[in-house]
């Protein structure tokens, strides 16, 4: 804010403080431009392009407090849904400089929302870009594989690359079902037509079945060169799973780069649950051995915080007040009064009280 305009800021507040109160002035700026808020960063729905059946890219103009994003990064973005607001994460699909937009594949409550009830001037919360899965800083042979919509970080990356590196040496690899389910297909035809440093290899499952990263056989095929490439990755668990392992073997880990949207599981480690009592909600829920008290909370009708759901933002950081929790990435029992439970990765593990 320039100085005359603090000044005018001051003299407003001063005669519509007792008029206002309990809410602020902010809050009443907001009303007239809700990009102004200095509470809660918030962006404007600009643009809305349908890419598959349920899918689209959704631009928008974010208000003050927003850092322009790297390519790659991801942000927090909350919506209203009857009157709740929901945070979930997703990755700005624009390159670097441009105007930031996700691109969100519906599959479950806020996507389902964002995919086929936002409009243009509907109003986004939001939390700046984070995350380092970025492209790397000088130039080098790349391989990018995705599946689904696992390709939105890469796309960002890829749009970026082609505009600021010449000497960019990319091989995208993206699996999808069939044509009608791919995203970005016709841009990345065109931007591989235009750019000698782009080949885009689209693997259709309804084709040839999945692409198997557990061994070398389809890379062999699609990448002959691959394990000379860095490698981003981005997909289904059970993809990155399998190629985490394999770079592993072929001692090639350090040349792997992974992003992840949900977090990474230990396969069994569900234990036996219990009754969760949400004490300031006063509400009481069954929570299975297997499921995030995030989740069971939810359910519940709980307001929980959240923000990445897997264990990186600690948005959702509750404080115990009894029993104990199983930490769902790593099967460890833990929690002592007062401890900060990330409710998103941790499960309980027989009653358990929480200070929500
Ligand atoms: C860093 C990061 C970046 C992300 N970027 C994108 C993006 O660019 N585009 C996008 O569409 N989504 C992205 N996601 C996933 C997104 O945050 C939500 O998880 C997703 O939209 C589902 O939320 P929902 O409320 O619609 O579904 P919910 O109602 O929360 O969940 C529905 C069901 O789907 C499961 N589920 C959640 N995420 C996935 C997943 N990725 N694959 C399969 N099952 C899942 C849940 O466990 C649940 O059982 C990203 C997630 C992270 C952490
Ligand atoms: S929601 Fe991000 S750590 Fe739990």
């Amino acid at each position: 804010m320039t100085r005359p305009a603090r000044a005018a800021h001051r003299v407003v507040s001063a005669i519509t403080k007792p008029l206002t109160t309990p809410l602020g002035v902010e809050d009443f700026v907001a009303l007239v431009n809700p990009l102004s808020s200095r509470r809660q960063l918030r962006g404007i729905v600009t643009g809305i392009v349908a890419e598959t059946t349920d899918s689209a890219t959704i631009t928008f103009r974010p208000g003050r407090g927003w850092q322009a994003h790297h390519a790659g990064q991801w942000a927090r973005i909350g919506v209203e849904i009857d009157g709740v607001r929901h945070w979930r994460s997703y990755s700005l699909s624009t390159g670097a400089g441009e105007e930031p937009a996700i691109t969100v594949t519906a599959i479950g409550k806020v996507s389902d929302h964002l995919v086929h009830r936002t409009r243009v001037g509907d109003i986004l919360f939001l939390a700046p870009p984070q995350g380092d899965f970025v492209l790397p800083t000088g130039p080098r042979p790349l391989l990018m594989i995705t599946a689904g919509s696992g390709i939105t970080p890469v796309m960002s990356m890829v749009r970026t690359l082609v505009r600021q590196r010449t000497d960019a040496d990319v091989v995208l690899i993206h699996s999808s079902r069939d044509r009608t389910d791919a995203l970005f297909f016709d841009e990345l035809l065109d931007l591989a037509d235009r750019h000698d440093g782009l080949t885009v290899v689209s693997w259709f499952t309804s084709d040839r079945g999945r692409i198997d990263l557990g061994q070398a056989r389809d890379l062999d095929v699609v990448c002959p060169d691959w394990r000379t490439r860095t490698t981003y990755l981005c997909g289904p668990a059970e993809m990155l799973d399998a190629a985490t392992e394999h770079w592993r073997g072929e001692d090639l880990d350090h040349q792997l780069v992974v992003e992840r949207f949900a977090p990474a599981l230990l396969p069994g480690a569900g234990g036996v649950g219990g009754v969760v009592q949400f004490e300031k909600s006063d509400k009481e829920a069954n929570a299975p051995g297997d499921t995030t008290l995030l989740e069971v909370g939810e359910s519940a009708g709980v307001v929980m915080p959240s923000g990445c759901r897997m264990g990186i933002c600690r948005t959702c950081l509750t404080p115990l007040r009894a029993g104990q929790v199983r930490d769902l990435r790593t099967g460890e029992v833990h929690g002592e009064e007062g401890d900060l439970i990330q409710t998103c990765v941790n499960a309980a593990a027989g009653p358990v009280q929480l200070d929500i």
